[in-house]
């Protein structure tokens, strides 16, 4: 595929195939590309835990928030859970902060899994306190998001954003995840000072 068609391909998908295990050697391959993204000056602060067995899965899943504009959907159900996590972590003895880096991690992520023909989803709704204390993860790490991964159990698409500007996603009769982009024409912007 090329990075047009991943591009397109790379949707949030929040239901899986559950049965359907995601290695290990499959998450250290999407951080592997995370790892190149680019960072603020390259201090490359952003750490990765990884969780693709049961037992470890059933103690994430709780404590995240899934698609807030679906509010008659509490999550998916048993068997479309994920099949896998990244939690992606900012480590603090090398940053204070973390800015844009974790965005340019996880969709360098993201596309790796449409890649590998899995669907994923960054999760940023985390009860951060509950998740540090359940792995004991160390105060040096800030829980900035996870990403839950595995394979697609459900039809993304993309539509254009209508005439009313409403930029929610919807599911609609048929179970068909729907997500309204903006035009190509809508978000390139001119200044009349910028016109020859
Ligand atoms: C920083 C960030 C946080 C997000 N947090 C959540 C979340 O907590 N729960 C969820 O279901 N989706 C979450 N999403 C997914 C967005 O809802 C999704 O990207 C958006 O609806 C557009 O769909 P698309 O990714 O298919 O383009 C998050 C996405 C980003 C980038």
């Amino acid at each position: 595929m090329t990075l047009s068609e991943l591009a397109r391909k790379a949707r949030s998908t929040r239901r899986f195939r559950e049965g359907r295990p995601v290695s290990r050697q499959t998450l250290e391959r999407l951080v592997d590309l995370a790892r190149l993204a680019a960072c603020e000056g390259n201090r490359q602060a952003l750490k990765y835990f990884l969780s693709h067995r049961e037992d470890t899965n059933g103690r994430i899943f709780d404590l995240l928030g899934w698609a807030a504009y679906l509010p008659d959907w509490q999550g998916p159900g048993p068997g479309e859970r994920p099949a896998a996590y990244i939690v992606v972590l900012g480590d603090r003895e090398i940053a204070g902060a973390f800015g844009y880096d974790p965005g340019l991690a996880g969709q360098s992520i993201l596309l790796g899994a449409a890649e590998a023909g899995l669907g994923g989803c960054i999760v940023g709704t985390v009860d951060r306190d509950r998740l540090r204390k359940r792995f004991g993860i160390p105060d040096r790490f800030e829980i900035l998001f996870v990403i839950a991964l595995g394979e697609p159990g459900e039809r993304v698409e993309i539509e254009t954003v209508g005439e009313d500007g409403d930029t929610r996603y919807r599911r609609d009769e048929e179970g068909v995840h729907r997500v309204p982009k903006r035009r190509l024409e809508d978000v390139i912007v001119r200044f009349p000072a910028a016109e020859p």
